[in-house]
């Protein structure tokens, strides 16, 4: 499919992995990232005609924003759009501060608000365009040390669910992939407190429901695929659902 494309969280390890298969189906992609050095490295690996990497923190709607106009008067309509940046606070509801709370919301709600809305707007105008926020099975059913986490992604899909009803009638879709364990860096520092794959794959009583059923950790491209797959014409009726890969683990349909 050849189109725009703008991908936010683009330098993390689901962002680059759904810029690369973009990249691989002829599209032009913006990816929109605070990690300036993790843009240039991906952009020393892909088509730098194709690519073009955006230093910009999400926090700062007005700035994502000037982007969104910038893009669209260079390259033309941004058709669709994935939400992909995200933090992970962990911490136990009864101790977490307001501070972590605030540091997710900050950039796991209003930082997807600050990339919906200037781009649902445009779509609206122009009567079509397709939208993929990613979430995680975390805002699906409740995850010890994840409460913080978990509510911020059960907001950013809602939020990204009910722009999908608000512009349906203006052709523009909105789903979210909810996500399980998948080998990214976020994974990997949060690994490094709970010990290693074993407590994420087999479960743990303390810190996990079921553990994995399909019994590894997703590949970014696992996730990918179904980012893609929304994003295209292919889904083209679908709208509003959460499709959750996470191989089972939240024993969510
Ligand atoms: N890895 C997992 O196990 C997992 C599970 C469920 C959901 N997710 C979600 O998938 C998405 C991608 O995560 P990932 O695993 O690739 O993590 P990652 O840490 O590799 O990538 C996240 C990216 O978001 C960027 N980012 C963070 N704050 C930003 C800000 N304020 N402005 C601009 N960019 C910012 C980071 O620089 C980073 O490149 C996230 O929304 C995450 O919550 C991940």
């Amino acid at each position: 499919m050849k189109g725009i494309v703008m991908v936010t969280g683009a330098a993390g390890g689901i962002g680059a992995a759904v810029v690369r298969r973009l990249l691989d189906d002829g599209d032009r992609v913006v990816g929109l990232d605070a990690d300036a050095d993790g843009l240039a490295r991906l952009g020393r690996t892909v088509d730098a005609a194709r690519f073009r990497g955006v230093e910009i923190d999400l926090r700062r709607a007005d700035a994502v924003e000037a982007v969104v106009a910038e893009v669209e008067e260079a390259w033309g309509p941004i058709d669709r759009l994935a939400c992909i940046a995200g933090v992970l606070e962990v911490g136990p509801v009864t101790e977490i501060s307001d501070d972590a709370v605030r540091r997710v919301f900050d950039v796991n709600v209003l930082g997807v608000l600050a990339a919906l809305r200037p781009v649902g707007a445009r779509m609206a105008q122009r009567g079509g365009g397709s939208v993929v926020t990613v979430g995680s099975n975390a805002g699906l059913v409740p995850r010890v040390g994840m409460g913080a986490y978990g509510a911020s992604k059960a907001a950013a899909s809602m939020l990204t669910r009910s722009m999908g009803l608000e512009l349906a009638r203006s052709g523009v879709r909105c789903n979210v992939v909810c996500a399980g364990s998948t080998r990214t860096p976020m994974q990997v520092r949060f690994q490094s407190d709970v010990g290693g794959d074993a407590p994420v794959v087999e479960g743990s009583l303390e810190s996990f429901r079921t553990g994995i059923p399909l019994g590894r950790i997703a590949d970014p491209d696992d996730v990918a695929d179904v980012v893609v797959y929304l994003l295209s014409d292919r889904a083209r009726h679908v709208t509003l659902t959460e499709v959750v890969v996470d191989g089972g683990a939240s024993l969510h349909g």
